[in-house]
Order: structure tokens, then C-alpha cells, then sequence
């Protein structure tokens, strides 16, 4: 809501400008507030803090206070402020969206086709599909075509109420590419208003180039730990390091090696664990201190332990196993039982899961994962930013934070999960200015 400078004559111009950056919202049949501890563990993880007649007040982009709508009015600065009346809608803080492949060729159409047919999703890559297929469309692609692609793609996810999301490279697998990935996310993260949160995922399968090779494998990681990490690093094109640890991806032990290496160059470690088989990926990523372990279908009862007593977040990625038509979700109600930090993602790619939809994501959560609708929302928003180690910004409606809020066409919240596969966002705003809004 941010207006034009006044330039008025009077020498009032900084102060009208300070009162025309304030924002007062009113009219919320509820305001998810999620404030208080990060991140959520357990019981926790429903404590939503919802006000019903509430009202945020915003300034310059944060938010200054949130509470009962006497309360905020009551501020001397809110009786200045631009007014938004929410007409009895819903207000969640934005998305926070920790898994994505964003940078993309073209979607793989084809390849759900054949998979509707029976074809496994193993299968498909042995036969050079899969992952390679994407590299082979993202090489052949023109870096204005990836960006207009990204660029639309990122116009969705705010329309479906997403303003901060994580990115992952790993369709280039070659040092130009990653890097040219890389460096289009942080473009993109220039142009327009949507937070971007970059991770290099060079280990997300072994290139053509180097497969049927004496020490394919091997040398491929060499040039991954030995050109693009130094590179990646120098350049600050990356905040985390994530490795695809699976069968037919890279091994647990060649995980520990990249992630070290990536620790070393001050990248963050993030890991696709237990996803088509159990590799031991996720206690090994507890032990360097991951920021999260994603997927997680596979995981054993000693995993979910381990996950519990670190600060290592549980990405659930349920929109995967629905595209795939698979049975087996993750055992959400067993991590939030145990107490791990659970978070949820769209893990938006065009091999698993091709969606924007946090919405839809949520609604995945509730009805296959057995999560409540609180517990969804809680893990789509404050514990998906303490994931991306954002949760002093993002992820709730407190003092202090950025001003990132998604209002849904709904009366009451549990409606967003409610209502599947359709839009409700009316409105999104990010740090105070409105990114989307419904016609
Ligand atoms: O998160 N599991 C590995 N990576 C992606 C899928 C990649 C692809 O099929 O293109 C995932 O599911
Ligand atoms: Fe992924």
C-alpha cells in the first residue's frame, strides 16, 4: 500500500510519507497470528494465536502491532494510517515455501503419462528421463525462456498466498549451468517482490556425461566440490547446499562428503532424504546440523528419533506422492508425536510435484498426512521459516516482522484445507506492499 512521495510545499513531505506507509487492517472474521516460540514442536504445533476481532497496523513494510482491534486502534499512529477493510476474510501470514525447483525447462507432460500407464518413476530415469530430461530441456533453453517460465511461475505462487520460497538448482549439473541458475534466481529475486531463497543442488543426480564411466560418479563430484562450490561460494549465489540421497542418486556417503564440503564454504546443509528407499541420509544430515531432511516417506523409527532431538525440520512434501500416485505419505503424525520440527513444502518440480499451491499442499496435509489443519498451517508458515532460518522475519504476524500476509475468501480457517484445488486467496501482500489481489 505504499504510496507515490509527497512532494508538497509545506516542508511536510518525510512526515505525509511516513503516515501514507501506514497500513491499518481491519474486518478479519479471524487473524492467524502464529506468534510466540519458534519452531513448533508437538502439542505446539496448533497454537495458531488467532484473534477474531482483531487488526494489524503497518508500517514501512513491518508490522507494528497486531491484537484486538480496540487495542490497535487505540495507537495514536493507527488513527493516521490507510485503512483495508478485509471484509470478514481470513488473514494468514504469506507462505513460506522451503521446497522448490523454480528454474525450470519445460514441464515432463510425457512422462505422467507413462507413469499413469505404470511406468515407475525409477524406471523412467534409468531410461534417461526423469531428472536427465530436465537437464537436457534447461541446457537447451535460452536464460530469457527459463526466466519468463520462473517469472510466471513465481506470479502463481503469489496468488496462491506463498511469499517467501526456497529455490534449488540441479536441472544445469554442469558448472555453467548451475551457475546460470543460480545467478537467474538472484535476478529474479531483484525484479520482483517475492523473497528467494537460494540452494545449490548440483548433487541432484549423476549427468549423462559422466554416467557409464570408469569413476563417473567420482568425478563428477570432484568437479561439483572442486568448481562450482568454490564458485558458488565466492559469488554468494547460495545460502544452502542440498544433496538428492537415494537410490540412483548419490549415496549416503558421498551426501556427508558434499555436505561437509558445502559447510566448509559457508553453505548451509539441506538434504532429499528417505524418499524411494531408506539410505540413512537423514540421521547423517542430523549429525552435520541440516537445516532440514525433505520427503521423508522411507524414515524408520530411529530416524524420526534423531529428527526429534535436533533442530534438523521435517519437510513433508506430500504433493509428490499424490502426483505419483503413490500410497505411502510420511509419517507426519509419528514426527509430530515424537516431537520433531515439522514443516510442509510444495517441492514445485515437473518430475513430482507440479504445483505452486500451498492451499492444495495443506490439504494433502490434513487428509493424507492426518494433520489438523492448525498443524498444517503452522508447518506451512513458522516452521517452514525457521527451515530457511528466516523465522526472525517471516512466518508470523508479530511486531517487528515483515509485513507478509495472504487473506483468503473464507470465513474461517480451516477452510483454506477445506476447499481443494481451488483458488481462495483473494489477497497477498509482501513486506506491506499487495502482490496479488483477486479481481
Ligand atoms: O524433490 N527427488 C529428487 N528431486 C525432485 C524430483 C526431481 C525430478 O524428478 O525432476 C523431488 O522430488
Ligand atoms: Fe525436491
Amino acid at each position: 500500500m505504499e504510496k507515490a512521495k509527497s512532494d508538497g510545499a509545506d516542508g511536510c513531505a518525510a512526515e505525509d510519507e511516513e503516515v501514507t506507509q501506514s497500513l491499518l487492517i481491519t474486518g478479519a472474521s479471524q487473524i492467524l497470528t502464529l506468534r510466540g516460540r519458534t519452531p513448533r514442536r508437538g502439542t505446539s504445533l496448533s497454537k495458531i494465536g488467532m484473534e477474531k476481532n482483531g487488526a494489524i497496523l503497518v508500517r514501512k513494510g513491518r508490522v507494528v502491532a497486531v491484537g484486538s482491534r480496540s487495542s490497535v486502534e487505540a495507537r495514536p499512529d493507527a488513527k493516521e494510517a490507510e485503512k483495508l477493510d478485509v471484509g470478514g476474510r481470513v488473514v494468514i501470514p504469506g507462505f513460506v515455501d522451503s521446497h522448490t525447483h523454480l528454474i525450470q525447462g519445460a514441464s515432463r507432460a510425457d512422462e505422467y503419462e507413462l507413469k499413469i500407464q505404470g511406468a515407475s518413476y525409477e524406471e523412467i530415469a534409468r531410461k534417461g528421463g526423469g531428472i536427465l530430461n530436465s537437464v537436457k530441456k534447461l541446457r537447451a533453453a535460452t536464460s530469457e525462456s527459463l526466466k519468463a517460465r520462473a517469472r510466471a511461475a513465481l506470479e502463481e505462487f503469489a496468488a496462491y498466498g506463498t511469499t517467501t520460497l526456497e529455490a534449488k538448482s540441479g536441472y544445469g549439473l554442469d558448472v555453467a549451468s548451475e551457475l546460470r541458475i543460480l545467478q537467474l534466481q538472484r535476478e529474479l529475486a531483484q525484479e520482483q517482490r517475492l523473497e528467494i531463497v537460494s540452494t545449490f543442488l548440483g548433487a541432484h543426480t549423476v549427468p549423462s556425461e559422466f554416467r557409464g564411466k570408469p569413476d563417473g560418479a567420482e568425478r563428477y563430484i570432484r568437479l561439483l566440490l572442486e568448481e562450482m562450490l568454490p564458485e558458488i561460494a565466492k559469488r554468494g549465489l547460495a545460502e544452502f547446499c542440498d544433496v538428492f540421497c537415494d537410490r540412483g542418486a548419490f549415496t549416503r556417503e558421498q551426501a556427508r562428503r558434499i555436505l561437509t564440503e558445502g559447510k566448509r564454504h559457508g553453505l548451509a546443509p539441506r538434504v532429499h532424504a528417505e524418499q524411494l528407499s531408506r539410505t540413512g541420509a537423514t540421521q547423517m544430515a542430523v549429525e552435520l546440523g541440516a537445516a532440514s531432511c525433505d520427503h521423508l516417506e522411507q524414515v524408520n523409527a530411529a530416524d524420526i528419533r534423531a529428527l526429534a532431538k535436533s533442530k534438523t525440520v521435517a519437510t513433508l512434501l506430500p504433493g509428490c506422492d499424490f502426483h505419483l500416485g503413490w500410497k505411502q505419505y510420511a509419517p507426519a503424525r509419528k514426527l509430530i508425536e515424537a516431537d520433531a520440527i515439522v514443516a510442509l513444502a510444495t517441492d514445485y518440480n515437473p518430475g513430482t510435484s507440479p504445483t505452486v499451491s500451498m492451499p492444495m499442499v495443506l490439504s494433502l496435509a490434513c487428509t493424507q498426512l492426518r494433520m489438523t489443519p492448525a498443524e498444517a498451517l503452522a508447518a506451512a508458515t513458522i516452521n517452514a521459516a525457521y527451515a530457511l532460518r528466516r523465522d526472525n522475519k517471516v512466518g508470523s504476524i508479530e511486531a517487528g516482522k515483515q509485513a507478509d500476509l495472504a487473506v483468503f475468501e473464507v470465513e474461517d480457517y480451516r477452510e483454506i484445507p477445506y476447499y481443494f484445488g481451488m483458488q481462495r486467496c483473494w489477497m497477498t501482500m509482501k513486506s506491506g506492499q499487495i502482490i496479488y489481489m483477486r479481481d
